[in-house]
């Protein structure tokens, strides 16, 4: 497994990374992990089933009902109980579920193994928080992601309109701006860019601009 390529991409919410992660997987043909929605499913259980998260027998029981299966576009898609939630996860009330819960130490220790799970031929793109630091540490290759507050808030609020979910920019903005200083402030691994890290700053470079230079990147580490 330890030769199996993954690139960690890591930054603050809507910062580009699942947009560019996406793109690099179509690519490269790497599986993809959007680690956020294991975070997100368990906000989400939480919000059904008002879990006790000190509790390693409940956290635990919901973690085994968790299952992560490929779908044909390569990514990862949550399965609870056998039934796929995926299309639940991504409002921005169940985005800041998730942040409060992923400061529980239990719930990111238990979830490391289903995220190491996921690291198969031929190459694993895994975007997040933590992944540079603390879930693959000895990834090939470490990307950063950061872009500004303004920025961030107009492409998640036109993502969300796309999508057909109603929201104003004031309140996404807010949202953001707590996600991100809860992300940071953790004391469990807290967002940060790992030490070997490349950091970009996407406010206001293209996605194609970003993916070359990312792709460019990754054949150096390669050669
Ligand atoms: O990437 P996202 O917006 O889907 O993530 C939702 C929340 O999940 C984020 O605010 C913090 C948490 N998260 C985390 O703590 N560690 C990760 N690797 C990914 C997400």
């Amino acid at each position: 497994m330890n030769d199996v390529p993954v690139i960690a991409i890591d930054g603050l919410a809507s910062s580009g990374k699942t947009s560019v992660s996406k793109q690099l997987s179509k690519k490269l043909k790497f599986y993809f992990l959007d680690s956020g929605i294991l975070y997100r499913s368990i906000g989400y259980i939480h919000k059904l089933e008002s879990l006790d998260l000190n509790s390693e027998k409940e956290v635990k029981n919901i973690i085994n009902n968790i299952e992560l299966l490929p779908s044909k576009d390569l990514q990862f898609q949550v399965f609870y109980k056998n039934k796929d939630i995926t299309n639940f996860l991504y409002s921005e009330e169940i985005g800041l579920q998730a942040s409060i819960v992923s400061q529980y130490k239990l719930v990111r220790d238990l979830l490391l193994f289903l995220q190491h799970s996921c690291v198969q031929n031929p190459g694993l793109i895994a975007n997040g928080r933590d992944m540079g630091t603390k879930v693959f540490p000895n990834a090939k290759l470490k990307i950063y992601f950061t872009a500004d507050l303004e920025i961030r808030a107009s492409r998640r609020h036109k993502q969300l309109l796309e999508s057909g979910i109603n929201s104003d920019l004031e309140s996404i903005t807010n949202m953001l701006k707590d996600r991100d200083n809860s992300d940071k402030d953790r004391i469990i691994s807290p967002l940060k860019a790992a030490d070997d890290a490349i950091i970009i700053d996407s406010s206001n470079l293209k996605i194609d601009t970003v993916l070359d230079k990312i792709l460019e990147l990754y054949k150096i580490s390669e050669a």
